[in-house]
């Protein structure tokens, strides 16, 4: 497995999560990375990459049910790798601060899976969109882009760091079998 591959995938209705999800594969692209951003129904496979981010906007209290869908799908070979989740939805002037933990069946799920991390992100909500609900929003106040590009540059600035520390731990890993064999 190549741990410069990085597979970032999402679930979005509107378009904000996967702007997010193409921030956040820039940034690591900027770090040697070499990135697929994909749209969760469209994942055929992820053995091939080290890491897998997977993001989803949240609606009515819960992910996409295609996003939480990839992870039960893929669960057997997202065991084996890196994951990150993030979620984006919160909306409102305190939406950058606010702390959430993940859905229950989202966080049952990524117990089973060596998570390395989860964030969430603001949201972003455009009148006229949303349905019934969308409108109300927008009609209290909350039309707004709440998302915020450099904490998401940060966390994506994480990712990379834990990606690249734990490369070299594996290099140097794969340099003792070498000199272990090479001795006898
Ligand atoms: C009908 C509706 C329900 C929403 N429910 C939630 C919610 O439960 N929790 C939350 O944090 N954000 C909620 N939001 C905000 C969205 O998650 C936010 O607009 C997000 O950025 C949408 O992502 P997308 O553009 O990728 O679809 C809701 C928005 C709408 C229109």
């Amino acid at each position: 497995m190549d741990w410069t591959r990085v597979l970032v995938t999402y679930s979005s209705v509107n378009g904000s999560t996967a702007e997010i999800a193409r921030s956040i594969a820039l940034t690591l692209c900027r770090t040697g990375m070499d990135v697929d951003v994909v749209p969760v129904s469209e994942v055929q496979d992820v053995r091939q990459y080290h890491a897998v981010v997977v993001g989803s906007a949240v609606y009515g209290g819960k992910w996409r049910g295609e996003a939480a869908k990839f992870l039960e799908h893929f669960g057997m070979d997202l065991v084996d790798r890196d994951v990150w989740l993030f979620q984006s939805g919160p909306l409102g002037n305190s939406a950058q601060s606010i702390v959430r933990a993940l859905p229950v069946r989202i966080a049952m799920l990524a117990e089973s899976l060596r998570m390395k991390g989860a964030a969430t992100f603001g949201g972003k909500l455009d009148r006229n969109q949303g349905g019934p609900v969308g409108r109300f929003l927008a009609r209290a106040g909350f039309a707004c882009d709440y998302r915020d590009f450099t904490e998401i540059r940060l966390w994506a600035e994480e990712i990379a760091r834990t990606t690249a520390m734990q490369s070299a731990v594996l290099r140097s890993g794969r340099m003792r079998l070498v000199r272990a064999g090479s001795s006898r």
